[in-house]
């Protein structure tokens, strides 16, 4: 009889967002006639923008004609769209990222759930806890994490970094050392964000102990205030500890498209002087055939001058959702943070009550859905997030019920 894979098994439940759309699934049909707002996963709901229905619909037409028409992808991406990010991503922040060092993919998620494969199976990870969920399950597929402690929700080989109101959010370096650290800003789910010489301490901590920085900047778009960083590659030194996961979802609504891409350095080398550069091709090259041609000319267009345009409409549509909604909520007598350099906005439950109980009052009398803190982590309990990416009239309606429980 065949095996299972046993550490697949050691997985706490289902994964958190298919946890929540079964309970609200269950809800919806329980009682057809109410009108649930869903600001729980971070999906967008405004449209792709014009300049990328045309890249879409151009490429499209490419497709039909035999002089154009594409098949296969290059597994690692397009030139066009390598060089691009090179051009409009990272020259304009003075970092120095080259076109063979971009790595596109079909989004952010599967690229910071896979890029784990290529570390040897006994490294210590370092995640802030709560931490987007993927990190931590994925490593505890891979058989890397120990054991599980329901009681504190802990994995026994795997370095916590508490991010808490006491610390602004904001992870402390490690006093043990871990081989990856998986750091996110702006955060998700906290919506916090840290300095650049708050990261920079990170750069030179993690070359200093030949750590490797998993840097997830999916939400850099959503960056407002001056001294933070859009690009870990903006530290001195990061490339040579410093991966960068990067996502067209959030910053181009493209959830439902996919599209991501990831930097590795050259630099980044082990002790045998192998690069995490020719791991990751080598990856791709066997088990990915490349982002489709459509979705790669759509997502250069999002670096248009008019995608440009279009898509910071977007970002600041969201963001008029988020400042909605935190100080809704502020008025309200909650105690909210995120929601200024982040699509998310974190709060504090009423009354000590645990996440998943607020969850469920949340939605049962104001039909209204979020994401409880503590499936982002133990330090999420008594923690709740709303996301801002609904339309505007669902988030103040949203808000609004909540004002008036
Ligand atoms: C979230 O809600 O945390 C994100 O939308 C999930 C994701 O990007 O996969």
């Amino acid at each position: 009889m065949f095996k299972v894979n046993q550490d697949y098994l050691k997985l706490p439940g289902s994964y958190l967002f298919s946890t929540i759309a079964k309970k609200v699934n269950d809800f919806q049909t329980a009682n057809p006639d109410k009108k649930i707002i869903r600001l729980g996963i971070g999906d967008v709901t405004q449209p792709l923008c014009p300049t990328v229905i045309k890249a879409l619909h151009d490429a499209v037409d490419e497709m039909a004609a035999a002089d154009t028409f594409k098949g296969y992808a290059p597994d690692l991406g397009y030139s066009f769209l390598r060089d691009t990010i090179v051009d409009k991503v990272y020259k304009p922040l003075g970092a120095e990222v080259f076109a063979d060092e971009v790595f596109v993919s079909d989004g952010a998620k599967s690229d910071s759930g896979n890029i784990q494969e290529i570390f040897e199976k006994d490294v210590k990870i370092a995640v802030c806890d709560p931490v987007y969920p993927v990190y931590v399950d994925t490593n505890v597929m891979a058989g890397r994490t120990g054991t599980y402690d329901p009681d504190t929700g802990l994995w026994s080989d795997v370095i916590y970094m508490p991010c808490t109101a006491a610390n602004g959010y904001a992870p402390e370096l490690p006093s043990e050392v871990p081989d990856v650290i998986y750091l996110c800003f702006p955060n998700n789910p906290t919506g916090a964000t840290i300095t650049k010489s708050q990261l920079q301490d990170w750069v030179d901590y993690a070359n200093k102990n030949g750590s490797v920085i998993i840097y997830d900047a999916a939400y850099e778009a959503y960056i407002s205030e001056a001294d933070v960083p859009h690009s870990i590659y903006e530290c001195e030194g990061a490339r040579t500890c410093a991966i960068e996961i990067r996502s067209f979802s959030k910053n181009a609504g493209f959830t439902g498209t996919r599209l991501g891409y990831t930097v590795i350095p050259k630099d980044i080398k082990d002790d045998n002087g192998v690069t995490l550069n020719s791991l990751w091709a080598r990856r791709h090259g066997t088990k990915f055939n490349g982002a489709p041609y459509i979705i790669q000319r759509a997502g250069e267009a999002v670096f248009s001058e008019a995608g440009q345009k279009e898509t910071g409409e977007q970002i600041a549509y969201y963001m008029k959702n988020a400042a909605y909604i935190k100080n809704g909520l502020a008025e309200a007598g909650y105690t909210v943070s995120g929601g200024v350099n982040a699509p998310y906005i974190w709060l504090k439950t009423p009354d000590g009550m645990t996440s998943w109980d607020f969850f469920d009052y949340l939605l049962e009398n104001a039909n209204v859905v979020g994401t409880p803190g503590s499936g982002f982590g133990p330090s999420g309990e008594g923690h709740f997030r709303l996301t801002a990416f609904g339309t505007y009239e669902n988030t103040v309606e949203a808000i609004d019920r909540i004002k008036a429980l």
